[in-house]
């Protein structure tokens, strides 16, 4: 069993939580993700690894689905059921003398160890961090310590630049030579779209992708992802792929594959 140690709302949809698990902490590299049950008849939630305290990790949680929502209903001193990890393959720390990371909603927060990372192999690092609105921005403060500039953009306004987060890339791609990869994580259509500009801008990118997952051990296939005409099984394989040939259509398609049963799902939890 694993005990939530500290808890707390990023926003209204969104928690940051710490859980000891000694060996998941120590083991963990920036990339990894940790896959939880809440109790034994709990649904897998797989979840990007956002930070480690000595035997604590830390996860960044959207409550959008039933499995999310129980998770955000427990409270410190409480335990979760599984927390098994650390999985997937570590992000490649490349050699590079700047990179830009583009971190969409709760997309943030698996982007704080690979910037961390790099900052700690001497390379420069900008963000643009990019939400809906002021609320929903991530970890704002860890990185505007961690980052050498940290440029916000909200659809809105409400904060930084109106705007997405393209908006903001764009300029930085023209007009800075010194930039030479780019990370993108968050929704879909995002990394798309940035992956898109990088690839015209003749920068490398690696992106963090998020199919469904079950048992995030290569047996299910319910991951898999299309790159450059192959198939690979980002539980396995990655989360983190090089993404100028990821096939983001056929991801999108499949992200909503039970998207009626969870809803179904969450409408009685709602209602209980
Ligand atoms: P959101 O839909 O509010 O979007 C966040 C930001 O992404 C926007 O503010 C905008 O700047 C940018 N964006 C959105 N659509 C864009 C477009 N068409 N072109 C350019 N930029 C665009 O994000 P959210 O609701 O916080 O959702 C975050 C998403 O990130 C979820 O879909 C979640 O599954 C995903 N996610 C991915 C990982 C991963 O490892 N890949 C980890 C956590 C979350
Ligand atoms: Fe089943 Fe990856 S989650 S093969």
């Amino acid at each position: 069993m694993y005990k939530i140690k500290d808890k707390k709302a990023l926003n209204n949809d969104v928690d940051w939580m710490r859980v000891h698990a000694p060996l998941v902490a120590r083991n963990a590299k920036p990339g990894h993700f940790i896959i939880l049950r809440v109790d034994e008849d709990g649904e897998r939630i797989p979840l990007t690894i956002a930070d480690i305290d000595g035997e604590d990790v830390d996860i960044i949680y959207q409550k959008l689905g039933y499995s999310t929502q129980r998770l955000g209903d427990m409270n410190i001193g409480e335990t979760i059921a599984d927390f098994v990890g650390p999985l997937g393959q570590a992000a490649h720390i490349r050699d590079k003398k700047h990179v830009v990371g583009v971190a969409g909603g709760v997309g943030a927060a698996p982007i704080l160890p690979q910037l961390r990372a790099y900052k700690e192999q001497g390379t420069k690092v900008t963000l643009i961090l990019g939400a809906r609105n002021e609320d929903y921005l991530v970890l704002e403060d860890t990185f505007e310590k961690l980052c050498d500039r940290v440029i916000i953009t909200t659809d809105n306004g409400s904060k930084g630049q109106k705007g997405m987060v393209t908006d903001a890339l764009e300029p930085l791609l023209k007009d800075d030579e010194s930039i030479d990869h780019v990370i993108a994580i968050g929704p879909v259509i995002m990394m798309k779209f940035v992956a898109k500009m990088a690839q015209a801008y003749q920068k490398s990118i690696d992106v963090s992708l998020n199919p469904i997952m079950i048992d995030g051990t290569g047996m299910c296939g319910n991951c898999r992802v299309d790159i450059g005409g192959k198939t690979y099984f980002a539980c396995i394989d990655g989360p983190d792929f090089e993404g100028q040939e990821v096939d983001y259509d056929g991801l999108m398609k499949r992200q909503n594959y039970y998207k009626d049963e969870e809803h179904v799902c969450y409408l009685r939890l709602k209602n209980d």
